[in-house]
């Protein structure tokens, strides 16, 4: 989490970093800084987001002028959100200023050393260990900057992505990174070098890019740029061009990125499933299945780790790799995996699935399972992310960008690819037949349309919302492939309204939460016409009974629910296995429009951030 910007170059810096940070606010939005040289180091920072620190500067009428600069927009974990925690933060001399994304897990040890040789601490971050230390090696080994810099990372046990600052050296950025990413964009004009945590800060003014790899470091001097581990090993800059555009980073006339984010999700499911289709032959082309055909032949057992939207999408994957491949499956939190010493065989497949790829509990998770032996694949929406190059294969989800704390099209674009994945394996493994995988695929294929068609529900869902919008509790439930659905739909409410909310499979439900239900608590429940139609309509009885109100998701033209519900949405029919790419749709319009009648910022909702690079 945290977001880091940096410049250099012919340019003002101000404009630049703060126009990046707002960018990068969805990494977190505790409190955000900025550090520029001109006469001198002006380190300027507060609490809040980054709207509130150019206010900040502009009452004030900071000296914002110069060349060179670093921004930081933070999420917290060592200390609370307030000015002084907030980064960058400067050496005891006031000659370096730093900012960080990550943890350092020995800053404690770091602390105490640097406390007693005399060093004050103001904060309470674990990043200002970091800044003293590098001052410190600085003055002792009498070495330059970049080398204490190196030096210092080398006692560093944690994650970082930083960048440093030194008010002596005007010409001079020094980056590093090892658990957190690190993009290097490459200016057009001379010595032009900017820094970020990912390309969108950078893509309006370049499209060359060097992603830094785990223990490298960027110094960008005199108009250069080199690169080289911390073991002081020298590496070639290797440039890479962006495939990213402005627009897709942008909010295109919707007032917010997730309402922008629901209505891209016809071309998103599009883009995620163009291309392996190959209905003249009937089977899917998926490189990573492909180059594993003879391991996928022999798969014992596949496991699938995830969090958050992820692991929903990982349990939607559950039903889809046992209906299809007939594969047995397990589905773990990749934060409860890694700490359990689970069992892992080398003829286990692992897919570990991930929008932003660089969620710190799935990568530990990843590793752990290479440990064992096991064939790892990613799943992923950020391409050169860290979950791909960790994978032994995998593939792209091709969302496109997903800038909204809430994930949505990033769920059913993994959904998406997860059925092609299961359907692949199970012709692998000629578990389906030629008519049954014909069939899938076409429908999976006419389903960016029937999306489409979904998506004409808003006016309906949004009158739902204002009926619903002052409740205090929300309960969900779904069964079979559509339990998952449930979990995400009280996903999205909780955490952009703060409504509490629960997803239950509805059988379960007289085993407990039917205890909460009385007239005034809304249940929503996912029940398209599926295998379990009949045990979900005796459900809702049970709900009814107690006088509470339902809102049902169901499928086009069904009638016995319409007598039951307080309110329907009906959803274009499709096959079983497909649906839940339609039912979620409502739900995440339902989340969205609740959260802003109720004034929340539903893109930025309280203490979370998309990216979770700290465990
Ligand atoms: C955070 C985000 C969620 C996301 C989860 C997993 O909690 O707010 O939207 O589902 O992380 O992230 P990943 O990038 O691995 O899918």
């Amino acid at each position: 989490m945290c977001g880091i910007v940096s410049y250099i170059g012919p340019k003002e810096a101000y404009p630049i970093l703060i126009k990046g940070l707002k960018r990068l606010e969805y990494r977190g939005y505790d409190s955000a800084g900025v550090a520029i040289i001109n006469k001198g180091l002006n380190i300027y920072k507060t609490k809040g987001k980054v709207g509130d620190l150019e206010n900040k500067i502009l009452e004030e009428k900071k000296d914002i002028n110069g060349n060179i600069g670093i921004a930081h927009t933070r999420w917290a974990t060592h200390g609370e959100p307030n000015d002084v925690n907030a980064h960058p933060h400067s050496s005891g001399s006031g000659d370096l200023a730093i900012i960080h994304n990550g943890i350092i897990e020995n800053y404690n040890s770091l602390k105490e050393e640097l406390v007693s040789r005399g060093y004050k601490f103001e904060s309470e971050t674990d990043t200002e260990a970091l800044v003293h230390l590098i001052d410190d090696i600085k003055k002792n080994e009498k070495v330059e900057t970049a080398e204490a810099v190196r030096l210092t990372l080398n006692n560093v046990v944690g994650a970082y992505a930083i960048v440093i600052l030194d008010k002596n050296k005007k010409n001079t950025l020094i980056a590093a990174r090892k658990g957190s990413p690190l993009v290097v964009g490459v200016g057009e004009e001379k010595g032009e070098f900017f820094l970020a945590s990912d390309a969108t800060p950078i893509v309006e003014y370049t499209k060359d890019v060097v992603y830094l790899k785990d223990n490298e470091m960027a110094i960008i001097e005199d108009s250069k740029l080199i690169i080289k581990t911390i073991h002081n090993v020298s590496k070639t800059p290797f440039i890479e061009k962006l495939e990213l555009n402005l627009d897709q980073i942008e909010k295109g006339g919707f007032s917010h990125f997730m309402i922008k984010e629901i209505n891209e999700q016809p071309k998103s499911i599009f883009d995620s499933i163009r291309g392996r289709i190959n209905l003249k032959d009937v089977s899917v082309e998926m490189r990573a299945i492909q180059d594993y055909e003879e391991k996928l032949k022999t798969v014992k057992r596949l496991i699938i780790i995830g969090c958050g939207t992820s692991w929903h999408a990982g349990l939607v994957g559950r039903y889809l790799f046992e209906e299809i491949a007939k594969l047995p499956v397990d589905v773990e939190y990749a934060s409860e995996f890694r700490y359990r010493n689970p069992i892992v065989y080398p003829d286990d497949l692992v897919i570990a699935v991930s929008q932003s790829g660089e969620t710190a509990d799935t990568l530990a998770a990843m590793k752990l399972a290479k440990e064992k032996g096991a064939t790892v694949f990613g799943l992923c929406n950020v391409i050169g992310s860290s979950i791909p190059r960790l994978s032994h294969a995998g593939a792209y989800t091709h969302a496109g960008p997903e800038i909204g704390v809430a994930s949505t099209k990033a769920f059913t674009s993994q959904i998406s690819v997860l059925v092609l994945m299961a359907l692949a394996v199970a012709q692998i493994r000629g578990v389906i037949s030629k008519d049954r995988m014909n069939l899938l695929l076409s429908e999976l294929e006419n389903i960016p349309k029937l999306v489409e068609k979904v998506l004409k529900i808003n006016d309906q869902v949004y009158k739902i919302a204002e009926r619903y919008k002052d409740s205090t509790n929300c309960l969900f439930l779904g069964r079979g492939i559509n339990f998952p659905v449930a979990l995400e739909g009280a996903l999205k409410l909780k955490e952009i309204s703060y409504i509490h909310a629960e997803g239950y499979p509805a059988a379960e439900m007289k085993h407990g939460p039917i205890a909460l239900i009385d007239e005034n608590m809304p249940v929503v429940v996912v029940a398209p016409r599926d295998n379990v139609y009949e045990k979900i309509i005796s459900n809702i009885c049970e709900i009814k009974a107690r006088k509470g109100k339902i809102i049902a998701i169901v499928s086009e033209g069904d009638i016995k629910i319409k007598e039951l519900a307080d309110y329907v949405i009906e959803v274009p029919i499709t096959e079983e296995i497909l649906s839940p790419l339609l039912s979620t749709i409502p739900l995440q319009l339902l989340a969205y429009h609740i959260a802003v009648l109720r004034g929340c910022n539903v893109d930025q909702p309280r203490n979370l951030a998309k990216s979770v690079t700290v465990e």
